[in-house]
């Protein structure tokens, strides 16, 4: 590592009663730990310095370009505690490479990839306590994001970027726990387009969903489906995760990725684990349509949605003002609920990590 961080405790942590209390329920997005992470990038002088600082508010210009032109990428990525205490994290080279292409589409410096994992260890390092026993989903939720720092109200890619990485306990995302949710389709709203930033995890793509996660909120849905921009036709993704369906004859179906849709590192770890199990995971355009007549003929016997933050949620229905598309209550194994139990038993450290994925922190 060229860079060296340098850490300042918090002098004023939480005490231990008091983490303990927010450890026993962890609601999702609620809580943080003590610390935080700090590096800062310059124009013509790269990366020029990496700080441990205790949690707070950022101090920042009104004139920062990130508050005016969202110039901003982040990722999602989960510790786990194992039961020997040690403590874990997936895959996370495929984030560190994530958030440099999102990073290239919103004209940010990249993080290099050296840089991004010791970030989470250094954070890890002091903030360990807070990683929550292994127990009903509980992990702590670490969120690395990249803000245009610099005070400047001309539109240009900003010369002064901070990378902050937080960290949340979390229990599981959906307050309902593994239930089937309702998914609201979004005929009025699109996510993505064209050569637009639809790959990239940046705070725009969030934004604009939130009117139609507003709309599926009021009629009882958990999260919002977007349709291809340019004909309104083909699924793409959720709000805040991929999904799959699963057909009758064993085959699943995935929308592929055609650079409006966010490159889950869980859509691919599943794909992964599939086809270790021999099914075959075909990744193209899924219409609505198909959908629509998959679920009234049974073909279709199953959906899921897929993240880091909801794991793999079983799909109960898709809804509109329209129709109501209800899935069979799902049989004696779904899928879902066994790729669920793998991949959560490689994450906890309970089941061999044959591919490699995780990777130590503390
Ligand atoms: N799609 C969107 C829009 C997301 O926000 C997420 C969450 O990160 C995903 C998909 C799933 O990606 P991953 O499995 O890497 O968390
Ligand atoms: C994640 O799964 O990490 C996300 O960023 C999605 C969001 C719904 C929390």
């Amino acid at each position: 590592m060229s860079i060296q961080f340098h850490v300042q405790r918090n002098p004023n942590p939480l005490s231990q009663a008091q983490r303990e209390a927010v450890l026993k329920n962890p609601v999702f997005g609620q809580y943080r730990t003590d610390h935080q992470v700090v590096c800062v990038w310059e124009k013509d002088k790269g990366w020029i310095s990496a700080e441990v600082i205790p949690y707070g508010p950022i101090q920042m210009d009104p004139a920062a370009a990130v508050l005016h032109y969202g110039q901003e990428v982040f990722e999602g990525i989960k510790a786990y505690r194992w039961a020997d205490g040690s403590i874990w994290t997936f895959r996370p080279h495929e984030n560190a490479r994530r958030l440099q292409l999102s990073a290239r589409r919103l004209a940010l410096p990249e993080v290099p990839e050296e840089l991004f994992v010791e970030s989470l260890r250094q954070l890890i390092a002091v903030d360990a306590a807070w990683v929550p026993e292994p127990a009903e989903e509980k992990t702590l939720y670490i969120r690395p994001f990249e803000i245009a720092a610099e005070d400047f109200l001309g539109v240009r890619a900003a010369q002064r970027v901070e990378y902050r990485v937080i960290a949340s306990p979390v229990g599981p995302y959906f307050s309902g726990g593994i239930k089937p949710i309702a998914i609201w389709i979004a005929l009025q709203s699109a996510r993505a387009g064209r050569y637009g930033t639809g790959e990239a995890k940046t705070g725009g793509n969030y934004a604009s969903s939130l009117l139609a996660q507003t709309e599926g909120n009021d009629n009882g849905c958990s999260q919002v489906m977007f349709l291809d921009a340019q004909t309104g036709t083909c699924i793409e993704e959720l709000g805040g995760m991929n999904l799959f369906f699963v057909f009758k004859d064993g085959r699943v179906a995935t929308p592929m990725l055609d650079g409006t849709i966010l490159r889950g590192i869980t859509r691919k770890s599943l794909i992964e684990l599939m086809q270790d199990r021999g099914i075959e995971v075909q990744e193209r355009k899924i219409s609505l349509d198909e959908v629509r007549a998959g679920i009234a003929s049974g073909a279709i016997t199953e959906s899921f949605a897929c993240g880091t933050a909801a794991v793999i949620t079983p799909i109960g229905q898709f809804k509109s003002f329209s129709e109501t598309l209800s899935l069979p209550a799902s049989g004696s194994e779904p899928l879902s609920l066994s790729l669920r139990e793998e991949l959560t038993a490689i994450q906890y450290g309970r089941a061999e990590d044959r591919h490699g994925w995780m990777h130590r922190l503390g």
